[in-house]
């Protein structure tokens, strides 16, 4: 049976994990170079034969996949996008019980946990932000830089400014996602919605920026372009999302003959809950305490915290062990004249709490 077209989305980050499990997650700035990973793929498109290879390799259903072949640059652009929404997932929960390992554990793609419901979105954000992108790079055959109306754009080419593409990159991902899917089966419905969620936090991240040119100043020519916000702050937003995410179930819209989410009722009112907000993360199932090892997460045994921030909360209630360990650092650094730095290196304790097992 072949993956209904979202979930193939989400599944690509999976295909990220051996790159992200050798990358420190400490200090992502959002602005990292992207690195295909070896043996599938090389930085620049590739040609002919090693491009359809490379399509074939990812898990895309059978139509992801003649998408995929057709069109030259975006098998890199896709693993770019699963290594980045991998990153991202990984950064913005590095301090929760659930910190996006999913190696192994792909049971949660699969079910209506608030987790779910941001690795959708996370997922369908970084192929439009990563797409949008390689236009503008240069890196597709097939799009190039922002010409929306409107922006003199043109002129902005001739400048040598070139626009994020992002009504390529999002009509694209419609495309490859598919027709909206028949709206019998919830799931589908809030896949698609928090998918959807996901291009939209892109799009609003969207900015313009101008330069002027001219003497000393003067404006004489102003040239305009778009450009993404860093995917660091796309990712914060879906977080803040994910925190607010609303617990939806569904109802037959008699007049429209279609499924549609619904919040549930307040206690006490005989009537369905609002619809969910177009920017809501929704999700249908409480999610587990990820505490302990199960198919959803490794537990938090050992995983390092804060006592004043985090431990409790990580640790789930079984303590922490305290070990001691000396760092090296920088000190009594001297401006020599002329011209560096001289420093000594000075040890110090520090103290490291992980969740007890
Ligand atoms: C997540 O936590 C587990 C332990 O619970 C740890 O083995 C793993 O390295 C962590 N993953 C990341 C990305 O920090």
């Amino acid at each position: 049976m072949r993956p209904p077209p979202a979930l193939a989305l989400a599944a690509l980050c999976l295909l990220a994990l051996p790159a992200a499990a050798a990358a420190a997650y400490f200090g992502l700035t959002g602005r990292e170079v992207l690195t295909p990973f070896p043996g599938l793929g090389t930085a620049a498109p590739a040609q002919g034969g090693a491009h359809l290879k490379q399509c074939d390799l990812l898990k895309l259903s059978r139509r992801q996949k003649q998408l995929c072949r057709r069109e030259p640059g975006l098998a890199e652009t896709l693993q770019d996008a699963a290594h980045l929404s991998l990153l991202e997932c990984q950064f913005q929960f590095r301090h929760e019980r659930w910190n996006c390992s999913l190696e192994g554990r792909t049971g949660l793609l699969k079910r209506g946990f608030k987790e779910t419901a941001f690795l959708y979105a996370v997922s369908s954000a970084a192929l439009t932000h990563t797409l949008a992108r390689a236009c503008s790079a240069g890196r597709m055959e097939r799009c190039t830089c922002d010409d929306s109306p409107g922006l003199e754009s043109r002129q902005a080419w001739q400048w040598g400014v070139c626009g994020d593409n992002l009504k390529y990159s999002t009509k694209f991902l419609n495309n490859f996602l598919g027709p909206k899917r028949g709206s019998k089966d919830l799931r589908a419905r809030a896949d698609a919605h928090n998918t959807h969620v996901g291009i939209k936090a892109v799009k609003s991240g969207l900015r313009t920026t101008c330069k002027c040119h001219g003497v000393s100043g003067s404006c004489a020519v102003r040239t305009c372009w778009r450009q993404l916000s860093p995917f660091r702050e796309t990712g914060q937003v879906l977080k803040l999302r994910y925190d607010s995410a609303v617990k939806v179930s569904s109802a037959t819209n008699e007049a429209l003959g279609r499924l549609e989410l619904w919040a549930p009722a307040r206690p006490g009112s005989p009537t369905k809950g609002p619809a969910p907000r177009p920017g809501d993360l929704v999700y249908m199932e409480d999610s587990p305490s990820f505490c302990r090892p199960s198919k959803y997460s490794p537990g938090t045994a050992g995983r390092v915290c804060s006592r004043e921030a985090s431990c409790s909360s990580l640790c789930c209630g079984r303590g922490y062990d305290t070990q001691s360990r000396l760092v090296a650092f920088s000190c009594h650094c001297q401006v020599q004249w002329c011209c560096y730095v001289e420093c000594q290196q000075c040890v110090q304790e520090e103290l490291v709490y992980t969740c007890k097992h």
